[in-house]
């Protein structure tokens, strides 16, 4: 594709273009219910999350007329409640000197009753070389956004390449400061924090210590926090290979947790790297205090360089559904925030013993609900449950007790989807009850295991009238308590 396609502005689109491009997709039998897609086109990292005049914002990297990584605009959606959302349209247009090619991610921060957007600008020369730029726009409460006209930070401190992106900011006591994604000059990973008295003056302060020095060959989107006292960054690194269950997806997000960052000397004394998602389809998390002190995470459910079955459609990715976070013995959980409780609809509750079977159970079926099942009394093999089902489809979750370990399988979902990377995910667990909370939409499974100790989330593409749901155990019996709710449409 040449450059000049790649890089199209949406107006350099007839209107006939777009109107087939959203006949397409709204025709797609594999649009979300409850979760924010693009309108066309393709969506991924989730931008500038706040809580701002009254109202939650969601903004995300969007690119409107193909679902290949094109000219990223900032879409802008947003919510009283964290539960239904309304499409606000475009709120970023890299049409500028110093955003050319691309409004790349970045993060959003309220100071003196306005929002204050800061994100990187990507720019291309004629050479083709990048030139990032860390560029300001601010919001009113009319929700009219204006650039400021030059760059916070114009250039790339000694001693990185110009791969420096993804400001994430946040306020402290005496100054505001931001940790952003960089690479070093010998290709590896890392995070760099600037601090400003003003949040236009920004100064290098250098690279948060860390004990990954070769870890990755680029680390996109940090995010530092503190959370009940202990420091805690969260990074997408790029370039780690595959370990046992780990690292399996082509690009990962994780986190470490440590004392808090020393703002002085920028040592981080921290613990081992974690990934935050044990899935297929989870990248570029973004955080939020909320005025109800929450630290609250959403996510891109895709990933890079692979493709999706939507793409035919005309779109591609979805964000994931607003979770909290938490501490809990030295590791964070995630917990799908209250308010989704206002989505649910009819409920079905059912209870029974389960032994060496698959069973299915009276009104227990769908295809955008939510359902809790627990497993206790274990005493078989393994348990799960099969989702998703019809014909010749299937996507099954199981905890096989014995060698304490949990399997998402989606190599019967439907359309396959980045088969490459595998079909199926695992990860440890040590459990003797196993509490299944599930968020299924038309296209996806997000998945919140033990109350957030694990996380599986992940796109599936079944037909849609693959709505059975079964029940099974092995080798032995179990008690199932099951409840789902149907869920409503959530976003116009
Ligand atoms: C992560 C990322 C960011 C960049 C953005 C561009 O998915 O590559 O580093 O800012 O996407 O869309």
């Amino acid at each position: 594709m040449s450059k000049q396609h790649k890089y199209r502005r949406l107006e350099q689109a007839s209107p006939e273009e777009i109107t087939a491009l959203t006949d397409m997709v709204n025709q797609c039998s594999w649009r979300q219910t409850f979760h924010i897609q693009p309108v066309t086109g393709l969506l991924n990292d989730p931008n500038g999350f706040s809580y701002y005049g009254g109202e939650y914002h969601l903004f995300y990297q969007w690119f409107p007329l193909g679902t290949y990584h094109g000219l990223k605009y900032w879409y802008h959606t947003k919510s009283k409640d964290l539960a239904f959302w309304h499409n606000e349209g475009i709120a970023i247009r890299p049409y500028d000197r110093f955003d050319s090619h691309g409004a790349y991610s970045g993060s959003a921060i309220e100071k003196d009753e306005k929002l204050y957007i800061m994100y990187t600008g990507n720019t291309r020369d004629k050479e083709w070389k990048r030139h990032p730029y860390q560029c300001l726009a601010v919001m009113d409460e009319s929700g009219e956004i204006t650039k400021r006209g030059t760059p916070l930070i114009d250039h790339v401190p000694a001693g990185y390449t110009e791969h420096l992106r993804d400001p994430k900011v946040w306020e402290d006591k005496d100054m505001y400061r931001c940790v952003i994604g960089a690479q070093r000059q010998n290709l590896t990973g890392a995070a760099v924090i600037y601090e400003s008295p003003d949040l236009i003056e920004w100064h290098f302060r250098g690279e948060i210590k860390t004990k990954l020095d070769d870890f990755g060959y680029m680390w996109e989107c940090p995010d530092y926090f503190e959370l009940d006292g202990k420091g805690v960054l969260i990074f997408s690194p790029q370039g780690l290979s595959p370990e046992g269950d780990k690292y399996q997806n082509i690009f990962q997000s994780g986190y470490v947790i440590g004392k808090p960052l020393n703002r002085n000397t920028m040592e981080f004394e921290h613990g081992d790297f974690e990934e935050l998602d044990c899935g297929f389809d989870f990248y570029a998390p973004q955080s939020m205090l909320d005025g109800k002190g929450r630290r609250l995470l959403v996510a891109w459910m895709g990933q890079a360089e692979v493709d999706y079955p939507t793409d035919s459609h005309g779109w591609a990715h979805c964000l994931t559904i607003p979770r909290e976070l938490k501490l809990h013995n030295g590791q964070l959980i995630q917990q799908p925030v209250e308010e989704l409780q206002k989505l649910r609809g009819e409920s079905v509750t059912a209870e029974c013993m389960i032994t060496d079977e698959h069973r299915t159970l009276e009104g227990i079926t769908g295809t955008a609900y939510e359902m809790i099942c627990e497993f206790s009394a274990l005493e078989a093999a393994a348990v799960g449950v099969v989702i998703r089902a019809g014909q010749s489809e299937q996507t099954v979750i199981r905890y096989d007790h014995g060698i304490q370990k949990v399997t998402f399988d989606r190599s019967a979902s439907g359309e396959p989807s980045g088969v490459k990377y595998g079909t199926t995910r695992s990860c440890k667990l040590d459990a003797d009850y196993i509490k299944l909370h599930l968020f299924v939409d038309t296209s996806s499974v997000e998945l919140f295991i033990n109350d957030g100790e694990k996380v599986f989330t992940s796109r599936i593409f079944p037909q849609p009238d693959s709505e059975g749901i079964r029940f099974f155990t092995e080798e032995g019996s179990a008690h199932l308590k099951v409840t789902k709710w149907d869920l409503a449409k959530a976003v116009d």
